[in-house]
């Protein structure tokens, strides 16, 4: 038998409904902030992520899962190397949605020079070649937001707090959720902050992994995040991104304060929060579940320099993503059921002898957008009953021949089990009334 691949989930039932649910209040809260719904390729040339994501990320140079087509594995295995093939040939699956919406923006001319702002919210699913474990797989569903044009504090706030707004519609108890932010520079400061980082790694480098020490030439401020507890106690004496800023960046990230507690927002600011992906500038955040052991549920960022590294005009930028399996994992813990009830339907019941009756009252039922089943394996009446139990119908129509001769229908409460007589002409207005919720 064919198996699912290790890292990957089959969405159906309550869990589809809880990925429905998310994008349902994401196009709810996310609207009201003024933000369009866009859906990009789920396939990019590799250099759409390596120019915006950073070629020295785990991300890219670990995780991305590489695409080529099957007449192009043929050259590749003869040549031994990726070389000689065409930006247009090196294509990968999307391990986050920033970098193709930015693509996108670039390659449509989203935002003009002078224009107004745009604002961009996308669901679907994103690929990493990660060790799966709980909350982390290799295809998992992401919901985010990108918001291009917009250099001001304000937005960064704007942003931050519709994010939090989200997850409490989604119905996170407000005190479980830990909001970390940090400002990470610009290219005014953080070269000369990264460097000086570099430096303190080499200054330890007795007492750090081999890891960090790789990380000190590339990426030297991912050595914050290192699993080893022994680095990360090292780096606590590390200097630090708040310390570092220049003068503009510090006004910023004090502006983006200022904002969030004028709107009640709490947070924690972190000066070693640094993020996996190299595109950012000024505000980092990341969002916990307080206990859930699921890790970030969500994080983003500034990034004023992503739209040059993809080809286009210096634009501003800024944005976020939350993770759909790890939001399920950590709301269940809470007692939340996001997928909420199943809908719940009416079943047509009859005897065989009149079941062709019973096509015309399922069709008349449906046409008024009632969700309705019916017995298609000439079942007996009584486990036409069970089975509309099991299915959850509220409501129970049941024809006979006395039924059919008099032209009504019996509708029967499958709760209380009180029986009525509805004529067949008004049944689909007198179910769609008793279905109503007032
Ligand atoms: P990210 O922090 O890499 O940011 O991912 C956002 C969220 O996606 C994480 O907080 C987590 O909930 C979820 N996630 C990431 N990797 C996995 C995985 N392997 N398995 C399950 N869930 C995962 C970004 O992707 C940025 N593009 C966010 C952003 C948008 N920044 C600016 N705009």
């Amino acid at each position: 038998m064919a198996q699912r691949v290790q890292g990957t989930e089959d969405l159906y039932g309550n869990y589809m409904r809880a990925w429905q649910h998310m994008q349902d209040v994401a196009r709810e809260v996310f609207g009201a902030y003024g933000f369009d719904l866009i859906e990009t390729p789920a396939i990019e040339q590799v250099a759409t992520f390596v120019h915006g994501i950073g070629e020295s990320t785990d991300v890219v140079r670990k995780e991305m899962f590489r695409v080529y087509s099957g007449a192009l594995i043929d050259t590749l295995l003869s040549k031994g190397s990726e070389e000689g093939l065409k930006a247009k040939q090196r294509l990968a699956l999307r391990p986050e949605g920033t970098a193709g919406v930015v693509r996108a923006a670039v390659q449509n001319n989203f935002v003009p020079q002078g224009g107004a702002p745009v604002k961009l919210w996308y669901a679907g699913p994103m690929f990493r070649g990660e060790r799966p474990q709980k909350g982390r797989l290799r295809q998992f569903h992401q919901v985010g937001v990108e918001w291009l044009g917009a250099p001001d504090a304000a937005a960064d706030a704007e942003c931050i707090i519709m994010l939090m707004r989200y997850f409490e519609r989604l119905g996170f108890a407000p005190d479980s959720l830990k909001l970390a932010i940090n400002s990470m520079g610009d290219v005014a400061c953080r070269p000369a902050y990264r460097n000086k980082v570099r430096t303190f790694i080499l200054d330890h480098a007795d007492q750090m992994c081999s890891d960090c020490l790789e990380r000190a030439e590339i990426n030297p401020l991912r050595a914050f995040d290192c699993k080893n507890d022994h680095c990360r106690e090292v780096m606590s004496d590390a200097p630090l991104a708040p310390d570092n800023l220049c003068d503009d960046c510090a006004e910023h990230y004090a502006q983006v304060k200022r904002y969030l507690d004028e709107a009640g927002i709490d947070y924690v600011e972190d000066p070693t929060l640094v993020r996996g992906l190299d595109y950012y500038t000024r505000t980092v955040f990341e969002v916990e579940v307080e206990g859930a052991g699921v890790g970030a549920i969500g994080g983003g960022g500034r990034y004023d320099g992503l739209m040059e590294l993809e080809g286009g005009k210096p634009t501003p930028g800024l944005g976020f993503a939350v993770g759909f399996e790890r939001i399920a994992l950590a709301l269940e813990a809470q007692g939340v059921n996001m997928g909420g009830d199943a809908p719940s339907c009416v079943y047509v019941a009859c005897t065989p002898d009149v079941r062709t009756h019973v096509f015309s009252a399922v069709l008349a039922l449906r046409e008024a957008g009632i969700r309705t089943e019916a017995d298609y394996q000439g079942r007996s009446l009584k486990s036409q009953f069970k089975q509309a139990n099991k299915l959850g119908a509220r409501l129970c129509v049941v024809l006979g021949p006395d039924e059919v001769a008099e032209g009504v229908a019996t509708l029967r409460d499958m709760s209380t089990h009180d029986q009525v007589q509805v004529p067949l002409g008004e049944l689909a207005p007198y179910v769609a009334a008793r279905l109503s919720p007032c």
